[in-house]
């Protein structure tokens, strides 16, 4: 393992409470009383108008229909997912290991009439932290993380093998059709493409805007949609 990280110098920023379970736990605690009180869904990360542009690139994309399977990894309070529902996207799936998360995100998706969306409690690293989620036993045709493996890669300690296992279970979601749509502020173009380069071809990169994460502002955003390597 040691040996393994010596070699990962790609990660250059600190670890962070972020990249922990509790940190997001007492985030979502506080977010589900918000959204009871006064009806706030609570942080779009990097911006409404960043998953729009993620959003709008799909739904243009001639390849994708409505009917196609969606996953959303660390799904947060769902808004991904409820953006996806309003634009006619039927079939939508959001994860997140923080079951506070999924109450969330079930209660916004209701108030917006979108009670068919899947939202269920999973760790994409850890299978023993939670049950087994069937959900990730399942395979979609798109599947998308904006925030989530920046997340991952801020944990305490050796991000590495928790960003490979990461990496496993996007792989076994997919179909060799499917796309997969990384939206991340901590990673450069170059740094996504060199973790991802064994398994994934490059299909585009969406246009990034600045914003502000973790204490640092203006960080660049950095989206890319990969398809398996064939
Ligand atoms: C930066 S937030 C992004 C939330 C949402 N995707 C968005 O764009 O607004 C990261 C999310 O990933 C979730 N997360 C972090 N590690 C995870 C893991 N191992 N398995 C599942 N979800 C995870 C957190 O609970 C949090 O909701």
């Amino acid at each position: 393992m040691a040996s393994e990280k010596e070699t990962d110098t790609d990660r250059d920023f600190d670890s962070s409470e972020l990249g922990t379970k509790e940190y997001w736990d007492s985030a979502y605690e506080k977010e589900v009383e918000n959204f009871e009180d006064i009806g706030d869904v609570g942080e779009i990360w990097f911006g409404e108008e960043t998953m729009e542009k993620v959003v709008d690139w799909f739904e243009d994309n001639e390849d994708i229909c409505k009917e196609d399977t969606i996953i959303d990894l660390g799904s947060g309070n769902g808004m991904m997912c409820i953006e996806l529902r309003k634009r006619g996207f039927l079939h939508l799936t959001g994860v997140d290991y923080s079951e506070l998360a999924i109450t969330l995100s079930k209660s916004v998706a209701k108030s917006e009439g979108f009670e068919d969306i899947e939202f269920v409690a999973g760790d994409l690293i850890t299978e023993e932290r939670l049950n087994p989620c069937t959900c990730l036993t399942r395979q979609y045709k798109l599947v998308l993380d904006k925030g989530t493996y920046d997340a991952i890669s801020l944990m305490p300690g050796d991000s590495l093998v928790a960003r490979k296992q990461y990496l496993k279970t996007v792989k076994d979601i997919m179909r060799p059709e499917s796309w997969f749509s990384i939206t991340s502020c901590n990673w450069t173009k170059d740094q996504l493409l060199d973790f991802f380069k064994e398994d994934f071809q490059l299909v585009k990169q969406i246009p990034f805007r600045t914003f502000q994460f973790g204490g640092q502002t203006g960080s660049t955003v950095t989206s890319l949609v990969f398809k398996l390597k064939t």
